[in-house]
């Protein structure tokens, strides 16, 4: 399905500071190569591609909540040969689609939606849903699919020019409602993905074989309809933790807020066995998690590596006074006991591993940090310029410190069968000549100059998450 490009520049401007500077969207889907080497190379046994969405709305938003919303963007680099190419296209999603035929902006933002037009919705439009389907936040390969994925929509099946083919149906008749991080089995290689929803107390998990065929789906009952952005997959057990963020549709009916802060709810953390026995419930105070790291296995307890947020903050209007911070978190299946470890007391969010890993021991974390380096932002939140390395068995943690350029999550791209036999893939941008790079680190010679540095042909905005997709 080839379509033709769009071409545009983003006419709008908005003082949030999340839609300015690096978070301002960009209007052109462009294909450019091979790009410009800044400094060091491309490694001739590189080849495949890093793609990354984020949220890059095309009409301005009546409001707007970073990260919860926006349209989707997927930026690709291309490696083959020594040589890199760089492509970028929208997420086409049915939510995108409506308002590209509207020629203007339909929804409402997803803390105050607005009910939509039906002459404007599509024929597999749900009039009753004012959300809109945007499918901004991550994207995955599976079963010889490459996923753009949001938060309780569909997940949109990527053709190789980036092209959004339609809603997955992982072999089944109808799209499969996902979230934005689902995780694969060590062993089976099984995709685990996890949906909420926003008005009943519910949990739907979905189990995909390798092949990207659904196995069976489960349901999970929970206290109030609750936020859950990622759950921890060990090789045994499902591990979600249900901070106190809960969806109140009469709070929102009333004027109030959508999404709520419940404190006193506290944090309740299930250990749910893969082969189907009783879920297990454990306790701790309330605190917010996005991002897992990785979980695994040590004898009788269950490691969860995982940045921690005292509270949820969304939006501008409220500054962190506790920053995120990346920790550990040990359930002890026989005393039931809850332990917590902290790695890093500054900032720092969207922790990586090498995925290879996922659900098995690992030793490192990667997660990006802020440091007064950093002088030309605009002091947006998730602003981050320095990389760095935690290596959870000593404490150590190498710093690979950008200056001033802004820098994201960090992918890890395997080159041999070791932990640290990789390199990391990350975008930069430079607030001075508001222009991007693609920089790739050594995992293993952490700290010490880029592998490569390119010059991107247009900005690549702020984005959310990324993975590698093998040749
Ligand atoms: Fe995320």
């Amino acid at each position: 399905m080839t379509r033709t490009r769009i071409t545009e520049t983003i006419a709008w401007q908005s003082d949030n500071p999340h839609l300015t500077g690096n978070f301002a969207p960009i209007g052109s889907e462009i294909d450019a190569g091979p790009l410009q080497v800044i400094e060091g190379r491309v490694p001739e046994d590189l080849a495949g591609a890093y793609v990354r969405n984020g949220p890059n709305p095309r009409y301005e938003p009546a409001s707007y909540n970073y990260p919860l919303e926006g349209d989707g963007m997927l930026h690709a680099l291309r490696f083959e040969g020594g040589k890199a190419f760089y492509s970028n296209r929208y997420v086409r999603t049915s939510g995108f689609e409506v308002e590209n035929r509207a020629g203007r902006r339909v929804y409402g933002g997803v803390m105050a939606p607005q009910p939509v037009d039906p002459a404007l919705l599509g024929p597999h439009d749900d009039p009753e849903n004012p959300f809109k389907m945007s499918a901004f936040i991550g994207v995955q390969h599976h079963g010889g699919h490459l996923l753009a994925t949001g938060e309780g929509e569909p997940a949109w099946d990527i053709g190789p020019d980036l092209e959004t083919r339609g809603p997955w149906t992982a072999g089944t008749d109808t799209p499969l409602i996902m979230g934005a991080h689902n995780r694969v089995h060590p062993v089976t290689g099984d995709l685990f993905a996890l949906t909420y929803d926003l008005e009943s107390p519910t949990v739907t998990m979905h189990h995909v074989g390798r092949d990207g065929q659904l196995r069976r789906s489960f349901d999970i009952g929970l206290a109030a309809p609750s936020m859950i952005h990622d759950f921890v997959l060990t090789e045994r057990y499902l591990v979600l933790l249900i901070g106190p963020v809960v969806f109140d549709m009469e709070s929102m009916m009333s004027g109030g807020s959508f999404i709520q802060w419940r404190p006193e709810i506290g944090t309740r953390i299930a250990v749910m066995p893969l082969d189907g026995g009783d879920v297990r419930w454990f306790e701790a105070e309330p605190f917010f998690v996005f991002h897992f790291a990785n979980g695994f296995e040590r004898g009788e307890e269950i490691v969860v590596d995982y940045v921690r947020h005292q509270k949820l903050y969304v939006g501008y209007g409220e500054r962190n006074t506790e920053p995120p911070t990346p920790r550990r978190l040990v359930l002890d299946l026989g005393t039931g006991r809850v332990t917590q470890q902290t790695w890093f007391d500054r900032v720092a969010e969207f922790p990586r591993i090498d995925d290879r890993r996922n659900a098995l021991p690992t030793r490192y974390v990667y997660a990006p940090t802020l440091t007064p380096a950093l002088t030309g932002g605009n002091g947006a939140s998730g602003t981050f310029n320095c990389l760095l390395r935690i290596d959870t068995e000593t404490g150590d943690i190498l710093p690979h410190d950008f200056g001033n350029h802004i820098a994201g999550e960090a992918v890890f791209i395997p080159r041999g069968e070791g932990e640290t036999e990789g390199w990391l893939a990350t975008y930069l941008y430079d607030p001075e000549t508001e222009t991007s790079d693609f920089v790739l680190l050594d995992a293993d010679g952490f700290g010490s100059d880029p592998v490569v540095r390119l010059r991107l042909p247009q900005r690549v905005p702020q984005g959310l998450h990324g993975t590698w997709v093998p040749a």
